[in-house]
């Protein structure tokens, strides 16, 4: 595994591999490996056959210094994790290097009104202007995102048709903790007893996925019943619980095509989002979570 900080050694290390007909796949990562990324990476190796992953603290897409400063860093065990899970290329770039004097970024219209968009702006245009960025260093053909940040994935997918990206954007299901909590670098700042009140989000999706099987169509009732699993776990604040359709990501008052069920909760001074996407299949909704 090779481990480069400068854009011109990963082009470098890139052209080698494609050179030898390599299909590049690449899992963008802010570091703090867990088993999520992982899988992200076990993902992009099932459609590709060289594995890039970059670690890369993203400032601008932080809209508050202290979660930024706090953003755990561990990369020597980064390191560790990536090259136990078959990663051939890290490319863990300075701030400096990705950022010198830049003066153009990326927005997405739209998609980002709602869900984190309205309670963190700015943060997709953060996302949209590294991962533009990124692409165009690594010019992977596949990348795959997480459905944890399912608001991201859908509008990384939308940004990539409309600049003519040539590249595959797969998106990879949830891993969970024992309990349901939706693994997250974000979950080492929980204490024993956040995580476990934490673990009311899970409950709250499952909740709402026995009201869909009873028939539930209606957004309120649904949320509703997110919100009473998710109140006994005591959040320290509700950012939202959020029925969204997922082409548009607006707002929807009831199920009627593929949609998506998003929640994001405060425990401590911990914010953590999970979803839930609801699909009609062959006349029946199924749930994937
Ligand atoms: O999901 C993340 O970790 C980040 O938003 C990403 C995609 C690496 C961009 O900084």
């Amino acid at each position: 595994m090779r481990i480069v900080n400068n854009i011109a050694e990963a082009k470098e290390e890139i052209g080698f591999a494609r050179a030898a007909g390599k299909r590049i796949g690449f899992v963008p990562t802010m570091g703090y490996l867990h088993d999520g990324h992982l899988s992200l990476v076990e993902t992009s190796r099932r459609h590709s056959d060289y594995q890039a992953l970059s670690i890369f603290v993203n400032k601008i897409q932080f809209n508050d210094t202290k979660d930024y400063e706090g953003y755990p860093r561990e990369f020597e065990r980064d390191f560790d994790l990536a090259l136990r899970a078959g990663v051939d290329l890290v490319f863990i770039p300075s701030d400096d290097e990705i950022y010198r004097n830049q003066l153009t970024f990326v927005d997405v219209e739209h998609l980002t009104e709602h869900l984190c968009g309205a309670t963190r702006p700015g943060h997709f245009r953060g996302v949209c202007t590294v991962v533009t960025k990124l692409f165009n260093i690594i010019r992977p053909d596949v990348s795959v995102f997480g459905q944890k940040d399912i608001q991201q994935a859908l509008i990384i997918i939308k940004m990539a048709m409309d600049l003519n990206f040539p590249i595959k954007i797969i998106i990879s299901r949830i891993i969970r903790e024992e309990g349901g909590l939706a693994m997250s670098s974000r979950n080492k700042h929980l204490t024993p007893d956040m995580k476990t009140r934490a673990r009311s989000i899970y409950r709250g999706l499952a909740a709402a996925e026995r009201a869909i099987a009873e028939g539930e169509r209606q957004a309120a009732a649904i949320t509703a019943a997110v919100k009473k699993e998710l109140d006994a776990g005591k959040p320290d604040k509700i950012d939202y619980i959020s029925l969204v359709s997922y082409y548009t990501l607006q707002p929807v008052k009831q199920i009627e095509g593929t949609s998506v069920l998003a929640v994001a909760a405060f425990f401590g001074s911990t914010r953590l989002i999970d979803n839930m996407i609801i699909e009609k299949k062959e006349g029946v909704f199924s749930c994937v979570y």
